[in-house]
């Protein structure tokens, strides 16, 4: 980044739960930061907040201090040793969960004053589409959704989507398809997307990668280390890797 530029928020929802969005956050700011991004992965998991506990991490300073004026953004960033910063969330904080206008404008003011010192914020948004969630999706410059083969997820992927279109109208939005048995099964996945997004929406929606289901992603989890650290030759490793690229080929081709 040089000069005015400012950074890429990059949030990334899905609607239903445990679809892989916090570890796929924590995954791609690993891989955004290999390919030499700097990167700040923030916890906008205002409910139940845990990238913390995904990568073991011993309790500080969190986002939660950081609005309430308790401690500055410099002192709650913390660097992880793969290579990527980190400002953590806190779990079952009700102020944020039901975030007001004015709480709100503040997460966003933060947001975009982090733009500007990191390359990428990532934002691992929690499940629902409730207005907190809705209001992250709608500041960012790209939105990931997550979605699996799961009919729940689908639906769910959808609506949130939809409500991505009437939030921030002609804002980017791509679909990552986590947990697919293989790459014709994810694909199949996006375009029910695609095809429901084309035929009630107007216009279709862009994939942005496929994740392969993958052991290694739960046993990486279950020892709190980030999986390319752990299991960087995994396949899902090589699939999050192609997601970075892509994200980057399309960043750096809209900036020049
Ligand atoms: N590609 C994958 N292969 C295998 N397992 C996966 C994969 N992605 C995610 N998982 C499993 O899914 C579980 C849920 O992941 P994660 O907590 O990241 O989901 P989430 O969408 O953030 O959930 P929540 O909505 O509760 O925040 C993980 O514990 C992991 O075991
Ligand atoms: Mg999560």
């Amino acid at each position: 980044m040089s000069g005015n530029e400012t950074g890429r928020i990059i949030a990334i929802a899905s609607g239903k739960g445990g679809v892989g969005k916090t570890w796929l956050s924590i995954s791609l700011a690993q891989a955004l930061a290999e390919a030499g991004q700097r990167v700040l992965l923030v916890d906008a998991d205002f409910g139940l907040a845990n990238i913390d506990v995904q990568l073991g991490l011993p309790p500080g300073p969190d986002l939660g201090e950081v609005l309430a004026g308790r401690s500055g953004l410099g002192q709650a960033v913390r660097r992880h040793a793969a290579g990527f910063d980190l400002l953590p969330g806190r779990s079952g904080c009700g102020s944020l969960a039901g975030l007001g206008g004015a709480a709100a404008g503040q997460v966003g003011a933060l947001l975009r004053g982090a733009a500007a010192r990191w390359e990428v914020v990532l934002l691992d948004c929690g499940a629902g589409i409730d207005p907190a969630v809705r209001g992250l999706a709608a500041l960012a410059d790209t939105l990931l959704v997550v979605a699996t083969e799961e009919p729940t997820s689908l639906t769910d992927a959808y609506a949130v989507l939809k409500l991505h279109r009437r939030d921030r109208p002609g804002g980017d939005q791509r679909v990552v398809v986590n947990l697919a048995a293989d790459r014709a099964a994810g694909e199949h996945v996006w375009r029910s997307l695609d095809t429901a997004c084309g035929r009630f929406l107007g216009a279709g929606v862009a994939l942005a990668g496929i994740v392969r289901r993958d052991a290694r992603v739960p046993e990486a989890i279950r020892r709190q280390m980030p999986l390319l650290t752990r299991h960087p030759m995994a396949a899902s490793a090589e699939d999050v890797r192609s997601l970075a690229a892509g994200l980057n080929a399309i960043s750096s081709g809209a900036r020049n």
